[in-house]
C-alpha cells in the first residue's frame, strides 16, 4: 500500500488484528526484511511494515533524515492509521535507534519494546569517520558499491558459507534503497543521539534479542543494554549474525512469541 504522509509517499503493510505490532527495518533494507515475522504474527497482532523515506517503496527525498524525523515519519503511519492506543515496536538495528527515538519523544505512543541487533550509545569518532567515507562512497559509486562493502558483515560466517540465495537476496534488497535514502539515512546514524540515559527510565516489557555471532554489533552491546533496562529479557540466537530474523525466522519468531503472548494475551 501507498500512503502521502505529509506531502512524501510511504509504502507499508498491515495485516492481522489485535494489538498494533510495528516493525522498523534496519539500513540499508526496506519492509521486506519483516516478511516471516508478518506471516507469523499477524495470525495475534495488527501488524504494521513501513519503508522508511528513501528505502524500499517510500520516496527518495533529500536528506539529512535524522533518527527523530524517522521515528516522526513512523507516528504519522500510526496517526493515518488511526491507532492511538500504545504500539508494540519491533526495531532492528537502525531500526532499533528509531524505536528509541520515538519512546522518548512520544512515551504515551508505545506499550512494548523489542530491540534487535541495536544499541543505544551513539557512534565513536572512528564510527563517525567511516559515514564520512559511506557517504562518498555512495555518492560516487551508488548503491551497490554499499550493498557490497556491508554484506560481509551483516550474516554470521556460516550464513555466508551455506546460504547464499539468503546473501543474495540480501545484496539485492540493499543495492535497491536509492542513493538519497542511503546518504540521508547515514547523515542520521551519524548524527543520532545517545539514548543510554533513556534505557534505566523505561517500564514497559522490553525484549533485547541479539545474534549470537553478530559483526557489526557485539553481544556485549546487548547484555549492557539489558542490565540497564528494568525488567528486560535478553535473547541470544545462535547461528545468527546482524540479521538474525532472516538467518534464524523460526528462532527469532520463537522468542518474539514467549516474549509477546505472555505480555500482551495474559494479563
Ligand atoms: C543497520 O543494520 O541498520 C545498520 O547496520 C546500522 C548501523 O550501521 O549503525
Amino acid at each position: 500500500m501507498i500512503i502521502d504522509l505529509n506531502g512524501i509517499n510511504f509504502a507499508y503493510n498491515e495485516s492481522g488484528k489485535g494489538t498494533p505490532l510495528l516493525f522498523i527495518h534496519g539500513f540499508p533494507l526496506n519492509r521486506h526484511l519483516w516478511s516471516s515475522q508478518v506471516d507469523h504474527f499477524s495470525k495475534w497482532f495488527r501488524t504494521i511494515v513501513i519503508d522508511l523515506r528513501g528505502h524500499g517503496e517510500s520516496q527518495a527525498v533529500p536528506g539529512p533524515y535524522s533518527i527523530e524525523m524517522l521515528a516522526t515519519d513512523c507516528l504519522s503511519l500510526l496517526d493515518a492509521l488511526d491507532i492511538q492506543t500504545p504500539v508494540i515496536l519491533c526495531g532492528l538495528s537502525m531500526g532499533g535507534y528509531i524505536s528509541l527515538a520515538f519512546l522518548k519523544k512520544f512515551p504515551s505512543r508505545v506499550g512494548g519494546l523489542i530491540l534487535a541487533a541495536t544499541r543505544a550509545n551513539p557512534d565513536s569518532l572512528e564510527g563517525r569517520q567511516n559515514r564520512d567515507k559511506a557517504i562518498v562512497l555512495a555518492a560516487q559509486q551508488g548503491p551497490t558499491a554499499i550493498a557490497l562493502s556491508m554484506l560481509p558483515n551483516m550474516f554470521a560466517p556460516k550464513t555466508h558459507q551455506f546460504s547464499p540465495s539468503l546473501v543474495n537476496d540480501l545484496r539485492r534488497m540493499m543495492s535497491a534503497t536509492s542513493e538519497q535514502g542511503i546518504i540521508g539515512a547515514l547523515h542520521g546514524i551519524k548524527n543520532r543521539a545517545d539514548s543510554t540515559a533513556l534505557l534505566p527510565l523505561i517500564h514497559i516489557p522490553t525484549l533485547i534479542i541479539h545474534g549470537a555471532e553478530d559483526q557489526l554489533i557485539p553481544l556485549s552491546v546487548a547484555n549492557e543494554m539489558q542490565a540497564a533496562i528494568p525488567g528486560s529479557t535478553l535473547s541470544v540466537i545462535p547461528r545468527a549474525g546482524h540479521l538474525l530474523n532472516l538467518e534464524q525466522p523460526h528462532l527469532f519468531n520463537q522468542a518474539l512469541e514467549n516474549f509477546l503472548l505472555p505480555n500482551y494475551f495474559a494479563r
